[in-house]
Order: C-alpha cells, then sequence, then structure tokens
C-alpha cells in the first residue's frame, strides 16, 4: 500500500539579504536584495506502507526541507505531496494523528517541566485513553530505558537522556508513519544504539513506515535498505543499499607491516609503480589501495610475498560511509546510473 508520495516536489525560499557595511541597513531598507532558493527542485518518490527509507544527502540538500512538506510544516510551491492519501499542509490535523516526527535539532517538550507533563499534554491532544497510554509509556520507557527519568524537568536531561524521551513523544499516539530527521546527531555510541534498537522494533514488530535523514551511516546500515540520495534539490539516486555496494565499493585496502621503515619504504616504491595502485606507509606499516576492477588482490599478494616478507596482513573494502562521501563529493556520478540501477 502506497502511504507516501512525492512527485515533482519543489520548495524555493524568498532570501531577503542585508547588505553590508556602512548604511547597510539603510540600503537594505531602500533597496533589499531579494534572492530565491531553491532547497527542493523536482523530487519524485513513492514509499510503501513498512518501508524504512533513508533520505541522504550532503548539508543543505534539501532533506530538511523535504521533511518539513511531508508533515505538513511548509507548502511546496511545486509538485504534489501525499501521505497517506492527504495534502499534510491542507490537512494538519487529520496527517497529525497519522504521523510521528523527531527532529534532532529541535524538542516538541516542554523545557521547565517534567518529561512525564508533555507526555500527559500529547495524551490529552490526542485523546488516549488513560490504560492505553499507560501501557505505551510503559513499554517504550522500558525499551528506551528512561523510567527513571520521567519526573526530571527537561532541561535537567543530557541530550541523549533527551532524545530517547523524544523519540516516545513522537510515538505515543501510535502512528503509521514516523519521520525522524537526525534522531541520532550528538549522541553518543550507547544512546545511538538504543535508538537504533527502537526503531527497528517499530519497523519491524509493527509495521511503522520510517523515512530518516542522518549523517550517521550506521543508522543506514542497520535501519535502512532503501535509499533515496538528493543533491542541490535535486534526486541523485532511489534504490536498495545493497546495489549501491555492490556497483561502486569496489575499493580496496591492504595493510601490512615490514620489518622496519626502509623496507616498508622500499616495497612502498616498488607498488606505487604499478598502474592504479596508491602505496602509502606510516613507519614500517604498508597501506595499499586499488579500485578491485583494475587490480586482482591475489597479484597484489603475490608481489607482495615475492618482494618481501611482509607480516600482520589485514585487508579492507571500502565501508558505505567512504562511499557516500565519495557520492557527495561527486566522485560517482549516479545520474547517468541511476536509470540503470532504479
Ligand atoms: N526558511 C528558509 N529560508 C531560506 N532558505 C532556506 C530555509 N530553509 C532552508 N533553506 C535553504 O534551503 C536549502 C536546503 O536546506 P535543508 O535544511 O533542507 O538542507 P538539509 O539537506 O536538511 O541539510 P543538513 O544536512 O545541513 O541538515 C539550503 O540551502 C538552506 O539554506
Ligand atoms: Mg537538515
Amino acid at each position: 500500500m502506497l502511504i507516501l508520495e512525492a512527485q515533482e516536489l519543489h520548495k524555493s525560499f524568498r532570501l531577503h539579504e542585508r547588505h553590508s557595511g556602512r548604511f547597510g541597513l539603510l540600503r537594505s531598507l531602500l533597496r533589499p536584495a531579494v534572492r530565491e532558493v531553491n532547497a527542493v527542485s523536482g523530487v519524485s518518490f513513492r514509499v510503501e506502507a513498512g518501508e524504512s527509507v533513508a533520505y541522504l544527502g550532503p548539508n543543505g540538500a534539501g532533506k530538511s526541507t523535504t521533511i518539513k512538506m511531508l508533515t505538513g510544516i511548509l507548502e511546496p510551491t511545486g509538485g504534489i505531496v501525499t501521505v497517506a492519501g492527504l495534502e499534510p499542509h491542507k490537512h494538519r490535523k487529520q496527517i497529525s494523528y497519522r504521523i510521528g516526527c523527531v527532529f534532532g535539532q529541535r524538542s516538541q517538550l516542554l523545557f521547565d517541566l517534567p518529561v512525564s507533563d508533555s507526555f500527559e499534554l500529547l495524551r490529552y491532544m490526542y485523546s488516549i485513553p488513560l490504560p492505553v497510554y499507560r501501557a505505551r509509556i510503559e513499554e517504550f520507557a522500558g525499551v528506551l530505558q528512561v523510567e527513571s527519568l520521567l519526573r526530571r524537568p527537561v532541561r535537567t536531561l543530557s541530550l541523549g537522556q533527551r532524545m530517547r524521551c523524544e523519540m516516545i513523544a513522537a510515538l505515543l499516539h501510535e502512528p503509521d508513519i514516523l519521520f525522524l530527521d537526525e534522531p541520532t546527531i550528538g549522541l553518543d555510541v550507547v544512546a545511538k544504539e538504543r535508538i537504533r534498537v527502537f526503531i527497528e522494533r517499530l519497523n519491524r514488530e509493527r509495521n511503522v513506515t520510517v523515512l530518516l535523514t542522518t549523517h550517521d551511516l550506521t543508522d543506514i546500515e542497520r535501519l535502512c535498505p532503501r535509499l533515496i540520495i538528493i543533491d542541490k534539490g535535486r534526486m541523485l539516486y532511489d534504490g536498495s543499499l545493497a546495489t549501491i555496494k555492490e556497483r561502486f565499493a569496489t575499493r580496496r585496502q591492504i595493510r601490512f607491516a615490514m620489518p622496519d621503515a626502509n623496507e616498508a619504504a622500499r616495497i612502498a616504491a616498488l607498488f606505487a609503480a604499478l598502474p592504479e595502485v596508491a602505496a602509502v606507509t606510516d613507519n614500517h606499516q604498508v597501506r595499499l589501495a586499488y579500485d578491485q576492477r583494475a587490480t586482482d588482490t591475489a597479484d597484489l599478494l603475490r608481489l607482495a610475498l615475492q618482494w618481501g616478507n611482509p607480516r600482520d596482513l589485514t585487508m579492507e573494502d571500502e565501508n558505505i560511509e567512504a562511499l557516500i562521501r565519495r557520492i557527495y563529493e561527486d566522485d560517482i556520478d549516479l545520474r547517468g546510473e541511476a536509470a540503470a540501477i532504479v
């Protein structure tokens, strides 16, 4: 069942810029400098109920703007967006019963009051029956391990503690669609992991549809089999993580140690002379980097043994982090490939 749809979605902002320098304010008032920013320009995708999708892109790509249109906070300047069959900005109230949102940079908890007061307010807003409310709090607080925090004023919580409470606030009314805009930003490894486990369970056990933006690529590996990548407001890729890895994670590294730094430099120079192999040394350590499509790993290993006496040999394939970085840096051109992959 189709649950989210964007068709040729556009959002542009009119930016009023201040002139700088002396009399800048005056000049701005007399002759306002208005610039148009195309935050989202022509994004289209469809998400089925129960999917878990990562919405990725470098800073300023238009991710948050898209989420704001999906949640009805912003009205598109072009195209169509539908969530559970409704246009979000036109049906904000109805939509709010279907969706839950967590924005890593913003809080929906009342800062000076105990966490449980914010939850009470949400119970009232969504008319959640008391026994249902109690059961949900108990379950969610248990999984996220925040039982002992509920009576504490929000302002006294650490970021990780607060974010776990934000997750509960977003889910008290049992939405079937969850929008997460950088839910793990700034958290330590343990807090990140708790949040991931929680999201994973919601998606698997309750079939909650998840759309998530993140700069932490472990989030994706753990949670999202499907990726949508945008840049400068435009679609770059829509497809599986597996396909992108298979297709582009072609770089591999071999590391080994030599008896001393001189030996390391000598063997590195031999490798560096090979076409399309990079070799660097760090003291007695040597690192080779190459593209598996151009260079055979077995050949390199044979040469290493022939040229010296390498120890502690390890091999490493390019991880998703490095891969996505290359996509962002335009080192991998998905535009041409996208049609073939999708
Ligand atoms: N209210 C606004 N007024 C003017 N420009 C805006 C506004 N909101 C966003 N923008 C611009 O739109 C573009 C997309 O911003 P957006 O916040 O959607 O990016 P993002 O992909 O979420 O980036 P990040 O990874 O940094 O969170 C940016 O160039 C940003 O400066
Ligand atoms: Mg953002």
